[in-house]
């Protein structure tokens, strides 16, 4: 029987985040393996025109969920949606809702967050700080609450080199940042931004950071416990291979390369690339929750879900075993063929940007224009190197992180706890996993058929053809200039056209 099983039996459990991607995987990990677990509550808000009830529905019909309802096919009783927002300052939940969540919630896992780099600080400050407040202040009303475990990500202290496992101070205290969102408007912000994320690249690091210090605040009077991951990727095993619903950092790259329009990037092919499958994050936060609620720790402690230190990948391995996956397996109707070009020089980079994503983007524009039809190419490839742009930082770049207390949490599991709640990445085969990741990519985000690979790799087989058949066009054009101009040229020609018969 499994200890951490055995603890989730019966409670009920707080999840914000449960619709992101995170979250959806932690929530069927639990069901799953823990169907005797009394009730999930969900903070949910009503989005693009779905009521709460069919974002539910939804995400328990979606693939994900299939192995769950084999196990717990009364999982739609168990799981009980909260309306609430967390942009609104009371967390817009009802009096009836919040009575029942401070009488009965045993625990808590906080996941929700804006995950977007480029967020205007007074939201990523909102959601990523306030609104993190807002629910350590509801726990600390909680009688049965045994722990409060909080999603950040290891690169919340990114400005640094080597990372422990503490909060670190941050140089403005949050809550002198949260006041001042309340009097400054929008174009001050603006314009204080860089001055106040200092060394941080964006406003979703620096807001974790301060997300951090809040729930650290809070830890002599809460249970509470910080998970930072890395990079978060499709699932490595759980429910099945290869699973992943957004389009966020290294999936976003792989479309955008999968489909031809990403063919070269400034990367440092011998930097790590961090990353982390989500059921790996998942196993780790249900562990941290169940060691948090029973040992109750002296002090609050920070677990890191890194892979880099362990078992290192590097972003030059996976862009070869991405192009050798689209080999075997391409996306269908690519722009043009795969190609992932790494390097550190930043003129060879925008001489790819130049001559590899935007000419044929515009070429390809033009080609609309005169055959009547609207122009998209060009918007596109805005969007994809705007995203390129906002992860450069953390592809140039490798860092260490210490993980003695997810080391130490390994430990205390049974071998029947580090099987079913495995966190391990030492056991991660990474070509394995990036074929999965890849596969997953084209099947639960792009939802194409593998029935339709022969007919992809046919259109790869025409792109290679067009291309060689424009280099060709390319290449005399601009030898008949140089002929017309050049007297060397020339004496060259005459000197090989005998040769060759011509
Ligand atoms: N993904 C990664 O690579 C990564 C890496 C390190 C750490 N993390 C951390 O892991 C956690 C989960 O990330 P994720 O990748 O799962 O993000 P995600 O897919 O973007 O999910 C974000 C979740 O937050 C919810 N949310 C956002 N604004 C809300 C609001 N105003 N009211 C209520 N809910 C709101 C979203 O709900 P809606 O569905 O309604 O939008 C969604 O459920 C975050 O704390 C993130 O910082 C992620």
């Amino acid at each position: 029987m499994s200890t951490i099983a055995a603890f989730y039996e019966g409670k009920s459990i707080l999840i914000t985040g449960a619709t992101g991607f995170l979250g959806k995987v932690l929530m069927e990990k639990l069901f799953r393996t823990c169907p005797g677990l009394k009730v999930i509550y969900i903070l949910v808000r009503p989005k693009a025109g779905h009521t709460l009830q069919q974002r539910v529905v939804q995400i328990l019909n979606s693939k994900l969920f299939e192995k769950v309802k084999e196990v717990c096919p009364n999982v739609h009783e168990k799981i009980r949606a909260i309306k609430s927002d967390l942009n609104h300052s009371d967390l817009a939940i009802s009096k009836e809702d919040m009575q029942e969540l401070l009488s009965c919630t045993d625990i808590i896992f906080h996941c929700a967050a804006t995950v977007r780099f480029d967020d205007h600080l007074r939201h990523a400050v909102q959601l990523n700080v306030i609104a993190t407040q807002k629910l350590l202040l509801m726990a600390s009303q909680m009688p049965k609450l045994k722990a409060f475990i909080h999603l950040s990500t290891a690169f919340s202290n990114c400005n640094l080199k080597h990372i422990d496992e503490v909060v670190y101070p941050c140089p403005v205290e949050p809550k002198k940042i949260i006041d001042s969102m309340e009097w400054l408007d929008d174009a001050i912000i603006d314009e204080i931004t860089p001055k106040l994320i200092g060394d941080w690249p964006n406003t979703y690091t620096y807001s974790k950071a301060l997300g951090e210090t809040v729930v650290h605040q809070e830890s002599g009077r809460l249970n509470t416990a910080i998970v930072r991951p890395s990079i978060v990727g499709a699932t490595w095993q759980e429910p099945f291979p290869g699973w992943v619903d957004n389009t966020n950092g290294p999936s976003g790259l792989i479309i955008a390369t999968g489909k031809g329009f990403l063919r070269g990037l400034r990367a440092t092919p011998m930097a790590v690339a961090d990353m982390i499958p989500v059921d790996t994050v998942v196993n780790l936060t249900l562990a941290v929750g169940w060691y948090t609620a029973v040992h109750r720790p002296k002090s609050s402690l920070v677990y890191h879900c890194t892979s880099g230190n362990l078992n290192p990948c590097y972003w030059g391995k996976i862009g070869f075993q991405v192009l050798a996956v689209f080999e075997k397996v391409p996306f269908e109707k690519a722009f043009r063929r795969p190609n992932a070009g790494l390097t550190v020089n930043t003129i060879t980079s925008q001489y790819w940007n130049a001559i590899n994503h935007w000419a044929p983007v515009i070429l390809y524009d033009f080609y609309l224009r005169l055959t009547g039809r609207k122009p998209r190419m060009t918007k596109l490839m805005n969007r994809i190197l705007k995203m390129v742009s906002m992860l450069e930082y953390f592809i140039n770049r490798s860092w260490e992180w210490s993980t003695d207390n997810t080391e130490m949490l390994m430990s205390t599991l049974t071998p029947e706890d580090q099987r079913i709640f495995n966190f391990d990445v030492r056991q991660l085969n990474w070509l394995d996993y990036i074929e999965n990741y890849v596969l997953g990519i084209k099947k639960y985000l792009l939802k194409e058929d593998m029935a339709g690979v022969p007919e992809a790799k046919q259109h790869l087989k025409r792109l290679r053809n067009i291309h060689y058949l424009f280099n060709t066009a390319l290449f005399l054009i601009a030898w008949r200039l140089l002929i017309a101009r050049s007297q060397v040229a020339r004496n060259v020609w005459f000197f090989i056209c005998p040769l060759y018969n011509l």
